[in-house]
């Protein structure tokens, strides 16, 4: 059996005693690029991450759903026929929605016991909510006898989201964390959800670096973004009927209704455009191992969604100035919503030590704060073991 299998296996047995029936293990995400054009219908490349939760979980006969989280020590209990989206989600509903979006999809579970052990930073932009939502699918469907495709599970995760918690996130983060692959990236389409799984060059790893500054996808801001792109689109589509979503649109075309939108969302649009262009054409360069055009792929995605989209903060650009100036870096930029959260950083294999130490020391010093700087590795999607058979 995996050791974290093992691991949660324990952990259950010391939270409530007796054993465990399932575990399930989930990883974060971190994304290359194709930043904040999933709920566009767009591309985006992110990978599963080392960085992962895990879950176990004992079947209960009367609809009640125990749920203790290790990290803050603190439990819930409901009634599972009784879960309604509450009017402010706090880690609660993020460890309940997962039952109610597998109970409107009609599948049964019979309540349970469950321990959850988040080990994805909180609020970081590396998906621990995604991580969190994907194990506690997998784990519920198993007490309820389903197999669930990965993907199904991600698309329940992703409904936990946006109907339990009320945030109108994309597919990209449940989607990576449940579909990763070992050692690679997913180039997904996020209007088919259907992916090419592209190997990470054994020459480059993946660091990320924390900025300190929290931030969460549930504020105004992310939901902000979406609304000035819709004022826009609603222009666009008026203009070119064939034009769905800001995935279809092309510069040329937006170019011409500049003048009919407010600016904001010309340049809300201007970055859903060109950041879908810049994911594909990445895409293409890790694949040749060509990081001098990776790099400005990613000083581009940066700048676009520092300027056009106004996500990123000035400590995420502190650490993308300082990261581009050490040796090794292929290129650099935020992850995830922006806000705050951590950046990714493509790095040579052979220096990436020295860059995390260097990049650590360049934080601290212009900030004062400091930051956890760490390689996180391409990890497999999401998996459920059976610890004993079913009474
Ligand atoms: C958050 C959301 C994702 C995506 C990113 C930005 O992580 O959960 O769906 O929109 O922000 O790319």
């Amino acid at each position: 059996m995996a050791t974290w299998a093992q691991q949660a296996a324990r952990e259950f047995t010391d939270a409530f005693g007796g054993e465990a029936a399932f575990a399930a293990d989930a990883g974060g995400r971190v994304n290359l690029i194709g930043e904040h054009t999933d709920y566009h219908e767009g591309f985006v490349f992110p990978a599963a991450i080392d960085l992962r939760t895990r879950v176990a979980a004992r079947p209960r006969t009367d609809g009640v759903l125990r749920i203790r989280s290790l990290n803050l020590s603190e439990e819930v209990e409901a009634v599972l026929a009784d879960l309604v989206p509450p009017p402010v989600a706090d880690w609660r509903a993020y460890v309940l929605g997962p039952f109610w979006a597998l109970r409107e999809a009609g599948i049964a579970v019979p309540g349970a016991d469950i321990v959850v052990n988040g080990g994805v930073p909180f609020g970081g932009g590396l998906s621990s909510s995604a991580s969190i939502e994907v194990a506690l699918v997998a784990v519920g469907a198993a007490l309820a006898g389903r197999d669930l495709p990965a993907i199904e599970i991600a698309r329940l995760a992703r409904r936990a989201e946006n109907g339990f918690c009320n945030v109108p996130c994309g597919a990209m983060d449940q989607m990576a964390s449940a579909c990763g692959k070992e050692g690679h990236a997913l180039l997904l389409d996020c209007r088919t959800l259907t992916f090419e799984t592209v190997p990470m060059p054994a020459a480059w790893v993946l660091v990320v670096a924390d900025s300190g500054v929290r931030h969460a996808v549930a504020g105004p801001e992310y939901a902000n973004r979406q609304k000035e792109c819709a004022q826009g689109m609603a222009v666009v589509r008026a203009a070119f009927p064939d034009v769905a979503m800001a995935r279809d649109l092309t510069m040329e075309r937006l170019d011409g209704l500049k003048a009919r939108m407010p600016e904001v969302s010309y340049r809300r649009l201007r970055h859903a455009v060109t950041e879908n262009d810049r994911c594909l054409a990445a895409r293409d360069a890790l694949v040749r191992g060509d990081g001098a055009t990776l790099g400005r792929l990613l000083a581009g995605s940066h700048e676009s969604l520092a300027r056009d989209y106004e996500v990123s903060c000035a400590e995420l650009d502190i650490l993308v100035a300082a990261a581009v100036g050490i040796r090794g870096c292929v290129g650099a930029r935020l992850t995830g919503a922006g806000f705050g959260g951590n950046t990714v950083n493509v790095v040579e294999a052979g220096e990436a030590a020295a860059f995390c130490d260097a990049l650590a020391r360049a934080y601290h010093d212009r900030t004062g704060r400091p930051t956890t700087v760490r390689v996180v590795r391409p990890a497999a999607g999401v998996s459920v073991t059976c610890l004993r058979p079913m009474q």
